[in-house]
């Protein structure tokens, strides 16, 4: 029979190591995510470790979470560590600012989020305070955390109760600084990140790997100036990029919605590949060898808040959309691996397009998202290597202006989509492990692999599928929306034959 997609997988040709830290994960003291979400504290009915969610925390785990941000996005440019140190009764409140007005007790501070990284096995990533902060406050936060000498810091630590020091690698030199973490120009922010990062020092075998607050997706221009004045003083510099409709009036439901906004938001979600190709080629003029690390520290899904939620807390719930969402986006950012070091999804629980929503009222309930299914599927990714692969599919035509028409005499108003979505890679132990993405929302699509004269004896599929695109996991039914053993794929003389759902996602491994 005539496959409908063909898909050749270039076994023999990898050359780049897909970075873990491109799943990693961001918490910001924003809404429910810290508080509710992953601290209810010792003394909370909800069943937990140390204060920390023994749900949350098992869940996270089986994530391999390779890096975690904290404390924001834009609160992290009006934090002040040490309100969040040394007793708890004697921590001062702060009103948060940014994210409904709320008052935070800072009873989850720079100890509670270094030991919650340690539970997780993950890398901390410190997102420092320059937009209201201090030189000497960054300063004594990073000899606070890493230094292990006699120094005034480190003793401070140990008078709170931690002897040895963390090990501290990611540290961000402000967030956003062009809009929320302080509204500079770029020129002025590179002069401030130089003076900033020099008196963040290595103390005691720590090695920080500095991050400059990059552009927000089309702003090129920041990231040409940055380059042109900090060039080489950082090792990483930032990107931002929301699947979101825009930043006035509503940004649509997470739940309902048509087929041609869920078409859109996947021509969106993928804009990030162009998005991505634009600051590379600016960052490869000044730094071809590729030194210098494009972090996507904030992407993801951004809709209405849930009704009837506290507003500015930035509460939604997940779809199989946003799973389509997570799916082509890592996807893409597996193509440029050798740019791409470290994406942090927005965020880890109860805030956009989260992996985990939990109830905060008290029962303790959790449910996991779509997006974080995908996160479970895609695992065998981290530090495989990439695999470049051909695809031959249909495209669609889809909308690129909800308020424009869709007219072919209009360029705005439409654009090409291909069905399906495809990566792969190949892992430590020689397997191939294959993504396939079918958006098409009612055709089943039969999709043929060749595997380029690579070995192949043994295939295991994995399959997330949805009645509806709109099908979501939430209190009264947590697994609505799971992942499934699949059987329609078949291997015969090294090539793989799939039978692909609509709107369905599905991960191989070949051995
Ligand atoms: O993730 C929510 C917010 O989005 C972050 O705080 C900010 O950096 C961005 O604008």
């Amino acid at each position: 029979t005539a496959q409908d997609v063909t898909v050749t997988v270039h076994a023999g040709q990898g050359k780049e190591k897909i970075h873990k830290e491109i799943y990693g994960q961001f918490a910001e003291h924003l809404g429910t995510c810290i508080y509710g979400g992953l601290w209810v504290g010792p003394e909370s009915e909800i069943p937990n470790e140390d204060g920390y969610r023994t749900d949350v925390l098992n869940a996270l785990k089986n994530l391999s979470v390779p890096v975690l941000r904290w404390p924001g996005g834009c609160f992290a440019d009006e934090y002040h560590w040490m309100d969040g140190i040394g007793p708890k009764s004697q921590r001062p409140k702060m009103q948060n600012n940014n994210w409904g007005g709320t008052i935070e007790d800072n009873s989850f501070g720079t100890h509670e989020f270094l030991n919650l990284c340690e539970k997780l096995g993950c890398e901390p990533y410190i997102s420092g305070n320059v937009g209201s902060g201090t030189v000497e406050e960054l300063a004594k936060w990073v000899e606070y955390m890493t230094s292990d000498g006699d120094t005034p810091m480190a003793k401070l630590r140990r008078q709170n109760g931690r002897d040895k020091a963390w090990k501290v690698k990611y540290l961000g030199v402000g967030n956003e600084s062009w809009g929320c973490g302080g509204n500079m120009r770029p020129e002025y922010y590179s002069d401030l990140y130089r003076r900033y990062s020099v008196y963040c020092r290595n103390y005691d075998g720590n090695r920080l790997y500095k991050i400059a607050s990059g552009a927000s997706d089309y702003d090129y221009k920041w990231t040409e100036v940055l380059m042109n004045n900090v060039g080489q003083r950082m090792d990483g510099l930032s990107l931002h990029y929301y699947t979101v409709s825009g930043w006035n009036g509503s940004k649509g439901s997470a739940t309902k919605f048509d087929n041609d906004q869920y078409y859109w938001t996947l021509g969106k979600c993928l804009e990030i590949e162009d998005v991505i190709k634009k600051h590379c080629a600016i960052m490869d003029k000044k730094d071809p060898k590729k030194k210098i690390g494009l972090l996507v520290d904030e992407w993801g899904t951004w809709w209405d808040e849930e009704p009837g939620t506290v507003s500015g807390h930035l509460f939604q719930q997940n779809a199989m959309r946003d799973a389509f969402v997570a799916a082509l986006t890592l996807n893409v950012f597996h193509k440029y691996t050798d740019r791409v070091r470290m994406a942090n999804i927005a965020q880890v629980v109860n805030v956009l397009q989260s992996m985990i929503l939990t109830d905060t009222k008290g029962k303790g309930h959790m449910v996991l998202t779509p997006t974080y299914h995908v996160f479970e599927m895609y695992k065998p990714f981290q530090e495989a290597t990439f695999l470049p692969s051909d695809l031959n599919c249909n495209v669609m035509k889809v909308r690129h202006d909800m308020n424009k028409d869709m007219d072919e005499s209009n360029e705005k108003g439409y654009r090409n989509l291909e069905e399906m979505s495809v990566s792969a890679a190949k892992t430590a132990d020689g397997s191939i492990v294959i993504a396939l993405a079918n958006v098409n929302l009612d055709k089943k699509r039969e999709v043929a692999i060749n595997l380029d004269g690579a070995k192949a004896s043994k295939v295991e599929a994995r399959i997330l599928a949805c009645k509806n695109i709109g099908d979501y996991n939430d209190f009264d039914n947590p697994e609505r929306v799971k992942p499934a053993a699949f059987k329609d794929v078949k291997l015969k003389n090294g090539k793989l034959t799939v039978k692909m759902p609509e709107k369905s996602i599905v991960v191989m491994t070949v051995k």
